[in-house]
């Protein structure tokens, strides 16, 4: 596992930004992970300059959500296909039908979920699957005690999370639903390059427990370390509870020059 220490948020979008970037000039059919919430705006903030600069193309990629509310009423700006029609594809070129979700509409949940597990092999995978990550460590919708090799599943949040989401919903509690589908941990285990963002004290605990601690399924975040690329990007406050934080720093300013993320 690598952890990347920068100064602040709009820093890490444009390194990893840079790094989707890179992807997809290499591969333009790649597969994009995106996950949703406060965390990763600053990478599409990133990627819609990118786009306009004219530096960068999503014509031929594709993307899958990690996640998705189930319950909301239809056009609540709230779920996260919205969110990311609002806060990405709005601002690239993806093609019409290239971003999937979870169909939480379907009338059968649980063939919903196998079949966005089908529609994810068939794409050939994730290439790269951004993540944050809750305060109680949660990755998805991954709530703690959540199977390290679960699959795309129907899961209820925690009281925690239900917290931490009210003030997308004007801070009231009550409008988050208690239900959601999420990809699961064996299932984003799968990427080929997992890209773990955290920013804000809020976060340090959490991403400590994450990088530090033992794997397990009460920090689903921890399963990072069972996979062979993975990288955390940490502002100096989520940073602030590592124990190696120095080491950390010392080996990205040593990085080789060839050495990519
Ligand atoms: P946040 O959520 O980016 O809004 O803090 C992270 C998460 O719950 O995964």
């Amino acid at each position: 596992m690598e952890v990347v220490i920068l100064p602040d948020r709009a820093t890490a979008g444009q390194l990893v930004g840079g790094t989707i970037a890179e992807l997809v000039g290499k591969r333009p059919e790649a597969v994009l992970g995106l996950a949703t919430g406060s965390t990763p705006l600053v990478v599409y903030r990133d990627l819609a300059r990118r786009h306009a600069a004219g530096e960068l193309s999503l014509g031929r990629a594709q993307a899958f959500l990690l996640d998705e509310y189930i319950g909301l009423p239809t056009g609540d700006p709230e779920a996260y296909r919205a969110f990311i029609a609002r806060e990405l594809e709005a601002h690239v070129d993806f093609a019409p039908g290239a971003v999937r979700g979870p169909d939480v509409r379907a009338g059968d949940l649980v063939s919903a979920c196998d079949d966005y597990e089908r529609a994810l092999r068939a794409a050939g995978g994730v290439d790269l699957q951004l993540l944050g990550i809750g305060t109680d460590g949660h990755i998805g919708f991954n709530e703690p005690g959540s199977s390290l090799a679960s699959r795309t599943r129907i899961k209820t949040l925690t009281a925690q999370t239900r917290r931490d989401n009210a003030r997308f919903f004007d801070d009231d509690v009550e409008r988050v639903p208690w239900h959601v589908v999420t990809q699961g941990i064996g299932t984003i285990l799968e990427a080929r390059h997992l890209v773990l963002l955290a920013f804000g004290p809020e976060k340090a605990a959490a991403a400590a427990l994450a990088v530090e601690g033992p794997v397990t399924a009460m920090v689903p975040a921890s399963a990072l370390q069972l996979h062979p690329h993975a990288t955390v990007v940490v502002d100096e406050e989520a940073a602030s509870a590592l124990h190696l934080a120095d080491y950390y720093r010392e080996t990205w300013s040593h990085k080789p020059d060839w050495q990519a993320l």
